[in-house]
């Protein structure tokens, strides 16, 4: 079966998910696209959109219709191209219209898997729970015999999803990054059962999506959450360390500096567990751990979800509170681990004595945004490492410590062999964290 043909029936299952929700926007914009050539006029084109909760169906509707709305207004001259083939429609607005129309009708949301029967292509974006994944796969495999299943694990070994739940060879890891619609990296997993034309239609739809793919092995973690689990536990274990000395506040506030203004990234290491969910980095770390020879859980984490402390956003997109609570997007008070309640930032006070204990920024400092665009940036990013490795300051010190042991990390995982190469390494943390450069270099050594 062509790829046209298993795109006039797709299914997301977790759709109205953080990640399914993107997906099912991104595939709806693609069968959208096919819909409208001349060539299958005519053809029905459902996605069938699956999830447990229907109050989030609901929501995953209204997102699809706003985005569609918005991408329809953003490209309205490539829209009119493919739409040239309807000379009844002549101004923007119906066009856009009928666009938007078209996407509504074509999502079809449902609580009830069995809606998916007979589906061709099924994405898979459920709860990170290898036993639930496993039962839906199950379920999926009678329903759809002739599917494709292409699972958005962040985690989970897809030969373990293949083997556990029998489906022959016909499930591959297409790791999207958060949002899907946004981030241009998804890490391709093929398991060694993979088959060869499971992989070519997900390269195909890759393509079609604008996605820039870079393949993993099939090993726990894959490389993206491969290298952030272990770079998060390395700034959790420098947090510790520091904690004994200064208290929790400084010592979250001082880590979470170095590995942004320091390492130059576009988030600190906290900030980014936050927006991720420290539960979601406890479900990466447990299910790491447990297919590698390696302990992965950290005592900071586990005390944090003791706390109940859990990070991750509100329906609205805004951030919860975790090792920070957040206002309009900007760190306003830190968590106390021992006394468990937040401390309001403070220049005039403790955040001036941390900030003072850091020391002075390498000056002349450009920071990651006036970087990340900058013709320049190769250079400025040479220059800035060659002042951070002559810092005596803690900071310095901090800054390639935590630069040596994310070089080590990058360098593991294609001894490993989960990455296939250093640019395989080098390119998720690029195009998947907006890092300014890859883990493997050499800065500061
Ligand atoms: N959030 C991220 O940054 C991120 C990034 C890459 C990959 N992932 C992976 O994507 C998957 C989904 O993560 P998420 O963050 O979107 O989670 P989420 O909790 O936002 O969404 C999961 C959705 O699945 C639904 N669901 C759960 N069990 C179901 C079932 N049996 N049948 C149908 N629907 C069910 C839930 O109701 C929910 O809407 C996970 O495997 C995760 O590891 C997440």
């Amino acid at each position: 079966m062509d790829l046209d043909s298993r795109m006039s029936l797709v299914s997301v299952v977790g759709a109205a998910g953080k990640m399914g929700s993107g997906i099912t926007f991104l595939l709806a914009q693609e069968m959208a696209r096919l819909s409208l050539l001349p060539e299958n006029k005519g053809k029905l084109y459902r996605l069938i959109a699956v999830d447990l909760d229907p109050n989030a169906l609901r929501g995953l509707q209204e997102y699809v219709h706003v985005q569609a709305v918005k991408a329809a207004e953003k490209s309205a001259v490539g829209l009119r191209a493919l739409y040239a083939n309807r000379p009844d429609l002549v101004e923007n607005s119906e066009i856009i219209e009928d666009y938007t129309r078209r996407i509504d009708a074509m999502v079809w949301p449902t609580t009830d898997l069995a809606a998916v029967a007979g589906s061709r292509l099924v994405f898979e974006a459920i709860v990170e729970k290898i036993e639930i994944k496993t039962s839906v796969y199950r379920q999926l495999k009678e329903l759809c015999p002739d599917a494709y299943f292409f699972t958005n694990t962040s985690s989970v070994p897809i030969g373990v999803l293949d083997r556990e739940a029998g489906l022959g060879g016909r499930v591959l890891g297409v790791h999207f990054y958060n949002p899907p619609p946004v981030q241009k990296l998804v890490e391709i997993i093929r398991a060694d059962s993979t088959t060869d034309d499971v992989v070519a239609v997900a390269t195909e739809i890759g393509k079609r999506l604008r996605k820039t793919l870079i393949p993993s092995h099939d090993v726990a973690g894959f490389i993206g959450n491969g290298h952030f689990i272990r770079d998060g536990n390395h700034g959790l274990a420098e947090a510790a360390r520091l904690a004994k000395e200064h208290g929790w506040p400084k010592a979250f506030h001082i880590v979470n500096r170095v590995s942004q203004d320091w390492l130059l990234r576009p988030m600190g290491i906290f900030q980014l567990i936050d927006y991720v969910g420290i539960d979601v980095f406890k479900f990466i770390q447990t299910v790491m751990g447990k297919y590698l020879p390696e302990t992965l859980s950290d005592p900071v984490i586990d005390r944090m979800i003791e706390k109940k402390v859990l990070g991750g956003q509100n329906p609205d997109g805004s951030q919860k509170p975790g090792f920070f609570t957040y206002e309009k997007g900007r760190i306003v008070s830190v968590y106390d681990l021992d006394k468990g309640v937040y401390l309001p930032l403070d220049p005039a006070g403790w955040t001036g004595e941390a900030d003072a204990a850091l020391g002075p920024l390498p000056e002349p400092f450009r920071p990651w945004k006036g970087l990340v665009g900058a013709p320049d940036r190769s250079a400025a990013l040479v220059a800035h490492f060659e002042r951070v490795a002559a810092q005596r300051s803690l900071g310095g010190e901090l800054a390639r410590t935590y630069l040596g042991r994310s070089r080590e990390i990058g360098r593991k995982l294609v001894a490993d062999g989960v990455a296939f190469d250093a640019d395989g390494v080098n390119g998720v943390l690029t195009s998947g964290f907006f890092h300014l450069y890859g883990p493997i270099n050499d800065y500061c050594k």
